[in-house]
């Protein structure tokens, strides 16, 4: 059964880069058992808000929990329960998907035995077993995403972080990638992914937050944002409400 207690929580998290707010007094939870996509317009602040999440970045003001740790002071622990999937995953061309896998295995210092049959669960997932024993610079744009999110699974994380996850994806690759973060869910895992897609964030996600110039300035299940809305049908209207139409043209692009 889906666990219903906060794993990640942010309080009032904030990030600069020099004058530029590029996080502002950013609050929210992800319980288990959730997805939650986090939707804006590019420049919007979702990449530096994943930053902190996953302890890459660390923030100006404010303060964030995984799994009930605080990422800032105990690193290690948030860490050892978080998968992360970036914008743009680096993922050593010349090892081959089951050594890339093995390698992350053995950051995460998981038992030969163990890791070896979830390696091989993780590449039949991906439909990679195949494709397991070739060098990850081979492979198409869609193997490797699916390549990165089978290494942010390597350690089971209970708190999964994706970065765009379907960008430039095929349908099947996007489908697969859809399905495996709902079985996270169900499985009790909280899943944060970023899009600037809104069909993407209305189609896979539990709840949406709306960051619009650093900013969260709505946060809710579609229907919420839809009854908050004057009565708008779709999240796309609801978004350039609340944006005032504003930065609505790369959004207006996507949705052609
Ligand atoms: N390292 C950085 N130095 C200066 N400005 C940055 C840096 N990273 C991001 N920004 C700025 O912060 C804002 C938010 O960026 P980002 O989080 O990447 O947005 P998104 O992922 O929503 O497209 C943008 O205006 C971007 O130019
Ligand atoms: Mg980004």
């Amino acid at each position: 059964m889906a666990a219903t207690f906060p794993l990640i929580t942010t309080h009032h998290l904030g990030k600069n880069f020099g004058d530029k707010l590029a996080v502002n007094d950013v609050s929210f939870e992800v319980k288990g058992g959730e997805i939650f996509g986090f939707l804006g317009p590019n420049g919007a602040g979702k990449t530096t808000t994943i930053k902190m999440i996953v302890g890459l970045l660390r923030p100006s003001s404010g303060s964030i929990q995984v799994g009930g740790y605080d990422v800032q002071i105990q690193a290690q622990l948030a860490k050892a329960i978080t998968g992360y999937v970036p914008d743009t995953p680096n993922l050593y061309p010349k090892l081959t998907g089951r050594e890339l896998l093995r390698f992350i295995g053995d950051l995460y210092g998981i038992e030969k035995g163990p890791v070896e049959r979830r390696i091989e669960e993780l590449l039949r997932l991906f439909d990679l077993t195949e494709a397991g024993n070739d060098t990850i610079d081979s492979y198409s744009h869609g193997m490797k995403q699916k390549t990165a999110l089978a290494a942010a699974l390597v350690h089971d994380p209970r708190v999964l972080v994706l970065d765009e996850p379907t960008v430039g994806l095929d349908p099947k690759s996007a489908r697969l990638i859809k399905d495996i973060l709902r079985q996270m869910a169900e499985r009790g895992a909280a899943v944060f992914l970023s899009t600037h897609i809104m069909e993407i964030a209305e189609r896979m996600c539990d709840r949406i937050g709306i960051i619009h110039q650093g900013q969260l300035i709505a946060v809710g299940t579609f229907n919420e944002l839809r009854s908050a809305g004057s009565g708008d049908s779709s999240l796309e209207d609801i978004f350039l409400n609340l944006t005032g139409g504003a930065e609505d043209a790369e959004i207006a692009e996507v949705l052609k």
